[in-house]
């Protein structure tokens, strides 16, 4: 697991809230379980946001309680429930969910999501004055500065587990497939799930795709005799129906290859041990800061440690893939 900065606490808090915001990720609720657990051990009031920003918005805010969050740990999904609101990029909406919270006593905001959903957190502290920390969760390990993000690990394991029987019919028919993974803009979940389930290529949107010399690269891997199946992994892009385009275009090279687009199978089903323990201990953590008096950061793992990133980094950086990484999934294939 990941080294632990021990924090001080120098600020009193009596009450605070969390919400779960965006794609929903596989670990969520073990990060507000740990949330709510730490606060009450420091004797902070807890409440919870319903549905994310929107919840905020409309004042779905309610009290958490240690048994409230018994019997989470292992589900998916998230118990508080998840959603994207385009209002909130609203300055206007922004303060008056600011006014719901002040209404209840809430001196502070902790939210766990995405990429949107962390930058939404930095302005509404920037524009409030409420102080804001943000928990990475999301399936496509996209966020600057940090390494992992909660529901990563997951999904990656959900993907293999349907892709090595995919390679089952593959191999018996002789065919090639494409198999589309989430993630967006990024190329993380696809080079991941590729090194890992050992596929012929790996399609991210980081790369144009070269239709071309994918199709020469399968001819010359059936006339060296170096098989006639195989996985083809492709990240979904931001444009929906990429995959398919793929398959249709390779057509006009002579290859017929099948997809099998996995979906949102991979933003559920129970968080893996990993996701579980970084989920617990970063909602742990994200408390202490809190305490420690830290606010607008997001809690990160950086090199195997546990750390604070400004908020407003996520703004201004993009996290890449780990050349290192790309290089290796590249030097695997046959
Ligand atoms: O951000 C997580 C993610 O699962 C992406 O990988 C995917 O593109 C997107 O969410 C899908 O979002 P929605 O379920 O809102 O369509």
């Amino acid at each position: 697991m990941y080294d632990l900065p021990t924090l001080e606490p120098i600020r009193r808090y009596k009450s605070i809230a969390v919400l779960t915001s965006g794609g929903d990720a596989p670990g969520m609720n073990p990060a507000i379980r740990g949330v709510v657990r730490t606060a009450l051990h420091h004797g902070i009031k807890v409440y919870g946001v319903q549905r994310g920003y929107s919840g905020l918005i409309n004042g779905d805010i309610h009290v958490l309680s240690s048994k409230g969050v018994s019997n989470i740990v292992q589900k998916g999904g998230t118990f508080l429930k998840s959603a994207r609101c385009s209002e909130f990029h609203q300055a206007t909406i922004r303060a008056n969910a600011a006014s719901q919270l002040r209404k209840l006593g809430i001196e502070a905001l902790i939210v766990i999501g995405g990429d949107g959903s962390l930058t939404g957190a930095h302005l509404f502290e920037e524009e409030t004055g409420l102080p804001v920390i943000g928990i990475p969760g999301t399936i496509d390990n996209d966020i600057f500065g940090t390494d992992d993000t909660i529901g990563f690990d997951t999904a990656v394991n959900t993907a293999l587990n349907a892709i090595d029987k995919i390679r089952d019919t593959a191999d018996s028919h002789e065919r090639y497939f494409l198999v589309e993974v989430m993630g967006r803009s990024s190329g993380f979940l696809a080079v991941h799930v590729g090194i890992a389930a050992g596929a012929e290529m790996i399609v991210v949107p980081e790369f144009a795709v070269d239709v071309e010399a994918i199709s020469l690269q399968l001819a010359t891997s059936k006339r060296k005799g170096l098989g006639s199946s195989g996985i083809i992994v492709v990240a979904e892009g931001n444009a929906p129906g990429l995959t398919n385009r793929l398959a249709e275009q390779m057509a006009h090279h002579g290859h017929t290859p099948y997809v099998s687009i996995l979906g949102h199978i991979q933003r559920g089903g129970h968080p893996s041990g990993h996701d579980r323990v970084l989920a617990s201990c970063l909602g742990a953590k994200a408390v202490e800061y809190l305490l420690a008096g830290y606010s607008d950061m997001m809690v990160g793992v950086n090199q195997g440690q546990v750390v604070d990133v400004p908020l407003d980094n996520l703004t201004r950086y993009r996290k890449g893939l780990d050349p290192e990484l790309l290089k290796i999934a590249l030097q695997l294939h046959k």
